[in-house]
């Protein structure tokens, strides 16, 4: 073992950040759009980079912005590798995956959009994956009443939401599996767990946390900005 690899752990991370954040409204790619003067990007590959066990960071950028990532994010220096995205998120982390080097046995996806999700959170995913888990998801319980609901409005169901989680990133593989479950993708599936469901393997929750929240829209990345202001994310 390097003395780089002892120093810096077993974990590579894969960070999609190439999409167009068409929710948040006209402007830049949502993973450079700024929250108190830094892009989403930057917030998020801190976090990540604080995290003892990551090794390896891959962002997978905007296709037209990979110099200007590969500007902002040099001061982490060369524990990140920047390569261009996809058009969907599933061929984003695909190309991150293809670039991950070899020899890091453990594998976590994280949206750049959940640019506050700690290190903590990042270290007890890779914890869960270390301790023996394929395939683990940071998970929160729901707090609304959800309903099904069809195409013109009438409420069709009430769900039992006691059963439901909203499941947010980093989610963390081994990394078999995790290729093993992209060889396999046939449709486009918004996270890579869900992948890895439809191979038929378990996936396993452990607590999530609410700084980890998916910034979507305008009022999200005002939250975040309070959130980051408030001193209750680290
Ligand atoms: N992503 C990606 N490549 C794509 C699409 C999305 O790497 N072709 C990334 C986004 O940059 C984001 C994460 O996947 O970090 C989750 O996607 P989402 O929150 O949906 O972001 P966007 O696709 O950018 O937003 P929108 O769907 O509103 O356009
Ligand atoms: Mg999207």
């Amino acid at each position: 073992m390097t003395a780089q690899r002892s120093m810096r752990g077993d974990v590579a991370v894969l960070v999609p950040a190439a999409g167009s954040g068409v929710r948040m409204g006209p402007g830049a790619p949502k993973a450079l759009r700024h929250l108190r003067g830094e892009p989403l990007l930057v917030h998020a590959l801190r976090r990540v980079c604080a995290a003892a066990s990551v090794a390896h960071v891959v962002v997978a950028s905007p296709a037209e912005s990979v110099d200007s990532c590969t500007a902002l994010l040099a001061e982490f220096g060369p524990i990140v590798t920047i390569v261009a995205g996809g058009d969907s998120r599933q061929a984003s982390v695909a190309a991150a995956l293809a670039a991950a080097p070899d020899h890091l046995e453990i594998v976590l996806v994280h949206d750049a959009a959940r640019a506050l999700a700690p290190a903590s959170l990042v270290e007890a995913v890779a914890e869960a994956v270390r301790s023996g888990h394929d395939a683990v998801v940071p998970a929160l319980p729901v707090v609304d009443t959800i309903k099904q609901v069809s195409p013109d409005g009438r409420v069709v169901a009430t769900i039992d939401r006691s059963q439901l989680r909203a499941i947010q990133t980093p989610q963390g593989f081994r990394r078999s599996v995790l290729t093993n479950a992209h060889v396999l993708a046939a449709d486009d599936l918004t996270d890579d767990a869900g992948l890895v469901e439809r191979m038929g393997a378990d996936v396993w929750c452990i607590p999530g946390d609410p700084a980890a929240m998916k910034i979507t829209q305008p009022f999200d990345l005002a939250v975040a900005s309070l959130l980051l202001g408030s001193g209750q994310s680290d």
